[in-house]
């Protein structure tokens, strides 16, 4: 048990939120930004004054010069609040600090917008005048909170035996399906380093190297589009360990994402529970699914296997049931079939259940082409009942997961930060997922993660049906991490490198350091990476990543605080032997 820091300083006895009943008669000097200040008249002037910690009601008698966001020493003498003055909505709203004098430590222009939770600046505003933004109590909450969970995470890891060790920032390409950011080099010039889209081969050469349990809090480097749950540069709780399977490392993960959720929350969540990728993309249409609510797809394939209607007609068929949304209005359906087009169906059949004779009938453009037996059985299938409305995509396989998935989480969802926590492991991915515009099969997680080994005779001749060892985290349908176990061999990475088109040239220049750590004696590892702005962004309540990372960058990849990114001069360029080209149109 550590006890508290001690919290007074050269400059100030107290921070400003701390000041209470049992202080009174006791002179104090606090610290701070000057949160409102009110004049009554020429003889007294009241000073609200603010640190991370809250406010504090300051009474100054006559009058001060200082204005909001001036920064300010107070000294005076602490005080209960005349009777039926205190503000029970304030920490400190029973006292107040009497008799102050007030020096300014630093003058402020007016602040860009009002540091104060309820009003709702403009977010571009806010990071421009981040310095300011993140004075309020919701950011230095965040903030905050993800120090605590920085800290769980360690402290999990620490207690199962894991070694925190840095890796480079400056390194060569990793594949990871993210477009890179360059580093020219200025003592080679014409090379380059590449930021890390994770410490993914360092850890694995780590375990090379005899480090056996290693993790790290790491920063990470993509140049993807950037979302609510996306940013060029974003941490990860990095993990690998040696001579485990995938249970181990489930059971460490789960072990120090649960302490932290704890610590975030106040209450351990239940073990996690667990799905195949299958089942996942069965039931939900996702390999992240939101198991807070039902509306899980129903199988049609069957039900229409016989049917004359051609829109029915397709290798696989699936529903979801809104209940009671039998009156969603024509332009609101309108508006999902569109949405349905764009994720690549062909279109959306909707039907409203209705009472019919002796039993649930169909209403709906589609219904009048159904036969007796299409509607009892697509009623019978769905469970469907009077008011509740069913839609169904006929596709493949992937299409109708794709677009049913997106269509539940529209319809029956709720935001990712609500309420229950409901955390789940996907694991039994496939280890490919399709094939790219040269016929080769594309890594579904990475082409460092081991096949099944029940499959490894199908790799060359059916390899989009091999399983991989590999599995995710999902929070309330964010994708919280993913790992595997990992290839060791290296004549196992190089059948895989064959399968994703990677010749064993291009192998040797591009990874041979990792097939010479393989051919040095590799041990057996496995491991995994947890998304940490997420984790926080999840349990701090917010929607974006961008509310709980310090200084994040707009959705347009600049920084409007800084200006970054900013053309570098002509003599900078030419140190690294770099010139501007027009960019071809
Ligand atoms: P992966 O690429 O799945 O795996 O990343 C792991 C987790 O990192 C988070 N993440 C991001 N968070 C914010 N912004 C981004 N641009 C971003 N990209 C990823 C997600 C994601 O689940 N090396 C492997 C892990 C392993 O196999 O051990 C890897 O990085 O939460």
């Amino acid at each position: 048990m550590t006890s508290a820091p001690d919290t007074t300083t050269s400059m100030r006895t107290h921070r400003c939120g701390e000041v209470g009943l049992h202080d009174v008669g006791r002179t104090v000097r606090v610290c701070g930004w000057v949160a409102r200040r009110r004049e009554h008249g020429e003889h007294l002037a009241f000073v609200d004054l603010r640190d991370h910690t809250g406010l504090v009601q300051c009474v100054v008698p006559g009058t001060v010069d200082v204005r909001s966001e001036y920064v300010v020493a107070v000294a005076g003498v602490v005080r209960a609040r005349p009777a039926g003055t205190a503000n029970p909505d304030l920490a400190t709203g029973e006292v107040e600090i009497g008799e102050c004098t007030v020096e300014v430590l630093s003058v402020a222009e007016p602040p860009p917008f009002a540091v104060d939770d309820r009003v709702d600046a403009d977010e571009h505003l806010r990071i421009r005048y981040r310095f300011v933004d993140l004075r309020r109590p919701r950011m230095q909450a965040n903030l905050r909170l993800r120090a605590v969970i920085n800290a769980a995470l360690r402290s999990g890891m620490e207690r199962q035996g894991f070694c925190e060790v840095e890796t480079p920032l400056l390194w060569a390409p990793t594949p990871e399906g993210a477009r890179e950011f360059v580093v020219p080099s200025r003592l080679q010039r014409g090379t380059c380093y590449v930021l890390p889209q994770s410490p993914q081969l360092a850890k694995q050469l780590l375990m090379g190297g005899g480090m056996d349990r290693y993790y790290q809090i790491a920063r990470c480097l993509r140049d993807e589009d950037l979302r609510a749950d996306r940013q060029f540069e974003f941490t990860q709780l990095d993990v690998e360990a040696s001579f485990v399977g995938q249970e181990d490392v489930l059971a460490f993960v789960s072990e120090a994402v649960l302490d932290a959720a704890e610590r975030a929350t106040g209450t351990r969540p239940p073990e996690i529970e667990r799905l195949t990728w299958a089942d996942a993309m069965d039931r939900f249409g996702t390999d992240k699914p939101d198991l807070r609510f039902g509306m899980e797809l129903v199988d049609l394939t069957q039900t229409f296997a016989g049917t004359e209607v051609r829109a029915f007609s397709a290798p696989c068929v699936k529903g979801i049931v809104v209940e009671g949304g039998g009156g969603t209005t024509r332009s609101r359906l309108d508006q999902l079939t569109d949405q349905a087009k764009q994720l690549g169906a062909k279109g959306l059949a909707w039907f409203r259940a209705v009472p019919g004779e002796g039993g649930t009938g169909l209403d709906g453009p589609l219904a009048r082409f159904l036969s007796d037996d299409d509607v009892v059985g697509l009623v019978s299938a769905t469970g469907a009942v009077a008011g509740d409305l069913v839609l169904v995509v006929a596709d493949e396989y992937r299409t109708v997961c794709a677009v049913l998935g997106r269509l539940r989480v529209v319809l029956g969802g709720s935001p990712v930060s609500e309420g229950p926590f409901r955390f789940a492991w996907i694991v039994d991915f496939p280890l490919f997922e399709g094939v790219d515009g040269d016929g080769n099969p594309v890594a579904a997680h990475h082409p460092f993660t081991m096949p099944h080994p029940d499959d490894l005779d199908r790799l060359e001749s059916d390899p989009t049906s091999v399983r991989s060892q590999s599995y995710d985290l999902v929070l309330n349908g964010w994708e919280l991490g993913s790992g595997s176990v990992r290839i060791h061999r290296a004549d196992i990475q190089s059948r895989i490198f064959a399968v994703l088109g990677i010749g064993p040239e291009e192998a040797e220049s591009r990874f041979g350091f990792l097939l010479g750590a393989f051919r040095h004696g590799a041990p057996p590892h496995a491991g995994f990476a947890v998304g940490i702005d997420r984790l926080v962004a999840i349990f701090a309540g917010e929607e974006s990543i961008r509310e709980v990372i310090a200084f994040p960058k707009t959705q347009s990849g600049s920084d409007p605080m800084t200006g970054a990114p900013k053309p570098v001069a002509p003599r900078v360029l030419a140190d690294l032997g770099l010139r501007e080209v027009p960019v071809p149109e």
